[in-house]
């Protein structure tokens, strides 16, 4: 009786449209005006599972080889995707975080524990220092996360000038008695994460009056800007965005969005390596579902903030399924071909919304949920969604350039949506990028690209796919999904006509 209910609501959950197997997309590429903010393809990185420790530090003493304590596989693939933001220590775990517990000599420093994360044994021999030296090595933005949940202004404020100033300030003096002579650079500021929520569980009312106080004490020490991010709604709480809008107004430079492709915050979500086509259906819709969602946050700003002064960052996306079975780390998942899927589509979204969204953070970078990179001990391995920043980081600081896509579709529980997405962008050198997707499982796409008004020399292309949906790279096989070079773009006289193979990822330059 229950397999008779599962099939027939699988049936009519999941529909496949007529398929013609072509598509065509028109790029206009003499009508570009919006940069690519290259923070939209930035990093997260919190106190959770072995996202730090283990993932990112090992300490000197390690037998891991390491630069100075940062593990130097890691270091070196994080360097090679040209991160541009890492946002850190949390999360949830910044509203606990005491950073001063974090800062001096490591053998003093207190452990602690990690109450947001199954109460694992926190020793703060990752704090600022260890953060903000890391960021300078990889030549990317700072992205600080403030406690305010269970902090207070004052220790908010002193952080601030421990960072940044560079005057005879008694913090200043306790960051040079910590051997850092320099203030470091800070923008992006966090005033609290999740504050509806891990974050104090205040009203959106409440929280602007909260962020408004934090914020004043939050100082520009010796020419740092500050830009302010307050934390903002969780999916469609469109309420908590009116309400920050309508009361902080241009006290703040952003505010933020979280969304997850998640089946729900309660039981189980579902394993990383084992779905169906069903549930694949979902995945793609539900991560489909950013595009409108993102469209109403804006309506909201835009009622409120006409000249686009404030920023959308989605500092927190991407996949959550149940952790991996056996001894791991909290919040590590697998990753496969799937997932590729997840950050492809989000990111052609948020490129297409470049005017507003000025930042995302993919959560996280590595060992927890849609990671860059896994480790277990010595060993690593890169993800298909690795593979997917590193194709699409040549958006990073390009203009957009605006397009129209009509492709078949396929339908999931009565949403439709395409199968063929795009984006397209012109880097400085005048090159144009187009990265594509055809997220139909079993049929190639003929793509017809009509680029009016571009003389087309020269296609070059590189393809994500793999032999089925749930592939994965593993320490044993790290290269079941890795990018391959693309010959299936041919030049005509209107632009290119792409074979695109069914389940594939395709970046093109030309
Ligand atoms: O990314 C994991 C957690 O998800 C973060 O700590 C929190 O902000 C969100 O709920």
């Amino acid at each position: 009786m229950k397999k008779i209910f599962l099939v027939a609501s699988l049936l009519s959950a999941m529909t496949i449209s007529a398929q013609t197997g072509a598509s065509k997309i028109t790029i206009h590429a003499d009508q570009g005006k919006t940069q690519i903010s290259k923070e939209i393809y930035g990093q997260f990185s919190e106190h959770l599972g072995s996202c730090i420790y283990g993932g990112i530090w090992v300490g000197e003493n390690s037998p891991i080889p390491n630069i100075k304590g940062y593990r130097t596989d890691v270091f070196n693939a994080i360097k090679e995707l040209k991160v541009p933001v890492l946002r850190w220590p949390g999360g949830c775990f910044a509203d606990e975080y005491h950073w001063m517990d974090g800062v001096g000599p490591r053998e003093k420093r207190p452990t602690i524990s990690n109450n947001n994360w199954g109460g694992v044994i926190e020793d703060n021999s990752f704090g600022t220092n260890e953060f903000f030296n890391l960021c300078e090595m990889l030549d990317c933005e700072p992205y600080l996360s403030g406690n305010v949940g269970s902090g207070t202004v004052e220790e908010l404020a002193k952080w601030v000038e421990y960072i940044t100033s560079a005057g005879n300030s008694p913090m200043a003096n306790l960051r040079r008695q910590n051997g850092r002579e320099k203030p470091w650079k800070l923008k992006y500021l966090g005033v609290g994460n999740e504050s509806w929520g891990c974050g104090g569980n205040m009203t959106a009312q409440f929280y602007s009056d909260v962020y408004k106080r934090y914020s004043t004490y939050c100082r520009e020490y010796d020419g740092n800007k500050l830009f302010k991010i307050a934390s903002g709604a969780s999916d469609v709480d469109y309420n908590w965005t009116e309400t920050l809008m309508k009361n902080i107004g241009n006290k703040m430079e952003g505010i933020s969005l979280h969304y997850y492709t998640c089946k729900g915050w309660e039981g189980s979500k579902g394993s990383a390596t084992k779905f169906d086509k069903n549930d694949y259906l979902w995945t793609i819709s539900k991560t489909l579902e950013i595009d409108d969602m993102i469209k109403k946050h804006i309506a909201i700003m835009d009622k409120y903030d006409p000249k686009n002064k404030v920023a959308l960052m989605v500092d927190e996306w991407g996949t959550w399924w149940d952790q991996e079975p056996g001894n791991h780390t909290a919040l590590y998942q697998q990753n496969t071909l799937r997932d590729a899927f997840v950050a492809a589509l989000n990111l052609n979204i948020f490129n297409k919304y470049a005017e507003r969204v000025k930042m995302t953070n993919i959560a996280q970078v590595v060992n927890v949920l849609q990671a860059m990179i896994l480790t277990e001990g010595p060993k690593m391995v890169l993800t298909p969604t690795y593979h997917v920043f590193n194709m699409y980081k040549v958006h990073m600081g390009a203009t957009y350039l605006p397009l129209e896509v009509t492709s078949d579709s396929l339908t999931y529980n009565k949403t439709k949506f395409p199968i063929v997405n795009a984006s397209a962008s012109k880097d400085s050198k005048g090159l144009i990028h187009i990265t594509l997707t055809n997220v139909d499982l079993d049929k190639d796409q003929k793509v017809t690209i009509d680029l009016p008004n571009v003389k087309i020399t020269k296609v070059e292309g590189k393809i994500l796919t793999a032999k089925t949906i749930d592939s994965h790279n593993t320490f044993e096989n790290p290269n079941v999904v890795v990018p391959a070079v693309f010959k299936d773009a041919k030049i005509t006289k209107t632009g290119l006509t792409v074979n695109v193979p069914a389940k594939s990822i395709i970046s093109l330059e030309l």
